[in-house]
Formats: structure tokens, C-alpha cells, sequence
């Protein structure tokens, strides 16, 4: 049976970070699931048909890679999805805390599932969305961050937002 991962998350936008992790989770599983969360509780700076067409055009060149989206329960999703595996990258010690308790939550909720980590490379230990947002908005350089295409369409973005400071 293909060995399917799912990688959740928000992507908002997709960094060289997460991009690092699906690569990396391309090398080990059949299949990967890059899934964006629509959170109804969160206003983010892209809507989610923008963070899903900005990562279906960064993993394009990748057969094995699919995006997608979804609402609700991580773990009701993977059961749709007939997937029993959650990648997620751990940057630092900081990341650890709420890595456990959400790992630890979806395994009380299906036992079947497991989550793994994977060590974020160290040249992007220190890479957020928020904090490439926050750079962005005091038009800080984010070349390198995040895939050459998106810059723009970042800026484009936080001037639309009135974000720009
Ligand atoms: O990129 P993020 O914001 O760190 O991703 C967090 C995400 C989307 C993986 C997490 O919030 C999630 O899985 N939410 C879905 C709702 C859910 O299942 N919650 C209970 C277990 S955490």
C-alpha cells in the first residue's frame, strides 16, 4: 500500500521552510498531501485560494505532491483521506510545546494516526510566516525566505491590506 503523509498547516504564505519539509517528505513517502487549513477563527493575509494556488505552483515540478484544503478536525480529514501519517518540521525548543500537545490531541482523537517531525534545516531554524509578514510589512528584504514569486505578490498584498509601514 502507498505510504501517504499528509502536511497541514496554514502556508500564509508558503515559506522556504515548509517547502524544505515537503521536499524532504517527497524523499521518504509515496505520496504527500500539502493541505491548507481554512481556520474560521483567523483572518489571514491570503485567502485560501491563494495560499492553494501559491503552493500548487511551488510544488509543481513534484508528481508525488498534491495540495489541498480543509476545515475542521485534522484527523476526520485523513480518515477522508484514507492517510494515517501527519508530517510536521520542528524548528526550535519553542516549537516543541505546541507540537506535542497537537500531536498528542490528534492521537487521543484516532490512535491510528501517528505524527512525525522532521528538523527544519538550520538555515531556516528562525523562518515563520508571521515573521517574514511582519518583515515584509516594514518592507524588510525577504528574498531567500520565501520562493522568488511570492515576494511580489506579498507586497502586492500588504499594500492592498493597508499593511504596509
Ligand atoms: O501552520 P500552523 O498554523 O502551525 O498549522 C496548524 C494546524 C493547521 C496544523 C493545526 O491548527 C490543525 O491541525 N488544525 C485543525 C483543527 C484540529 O484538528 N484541531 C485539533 C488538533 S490540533
Amino acid at each position: 500500500m502507498a505510504k501517504v503523509v499528509v502536511y497541514p498547516g496554514s502556508f500564509d504564505p508558503v515559506t522556504k521552510g515548509h517547502l524544505d519539509i515537503i521536499e524532504r517528505a517527497n524523499n521518504v513517502f509515496d505520496k504527500v498531501i500539502v493541505s491548507v487549513f481554512n481556520n474560521p477563527r483567523k483572518r489571514p493575509l491570503f485567502d485560501m485560494e491563494e495560499r492553494v494556488k501559491m503552493l500548487k505552483q511551488v510544488v509543481k515540478e513534484y508528481d508525488s505532491v498534491e495540495v489541498d484544503c480543509f476545515t475542521g478536525l485534522l484527523t476526520t480529514y485523513l480518515k477522508q483521506k484514507e492517510a494515517k501519517v501527519i508530517v510536521r518540521g520542528l524548528r526550535a525548543v519553542s516549537d516543541f510545546e505546541s507540537e506535542f500537545q497537537m500531536a498528542s490531541m490528534n492521537k487521543k482523537l484516532d490512535a491510528d494516526i501517528e505524527t512525525i517531525f522532521m528538523m527544519t534545516s538550520t538555515e531556516y531554524a528562525y523562518l515563520s510566516s508571521s515573521m517574514i509578514k511582519e518583515v515584509a510589512s516594514f518592507e524588510g528584504c525577504v528574498r531567500d525566505l520565501v520562493p522568488e514569486f511570492i515576494v511580489d505578490r506579498l507586497f502586492e498584498k500588504l499594500k492592498e491590506r493597508d499593511h504596509l509601514f
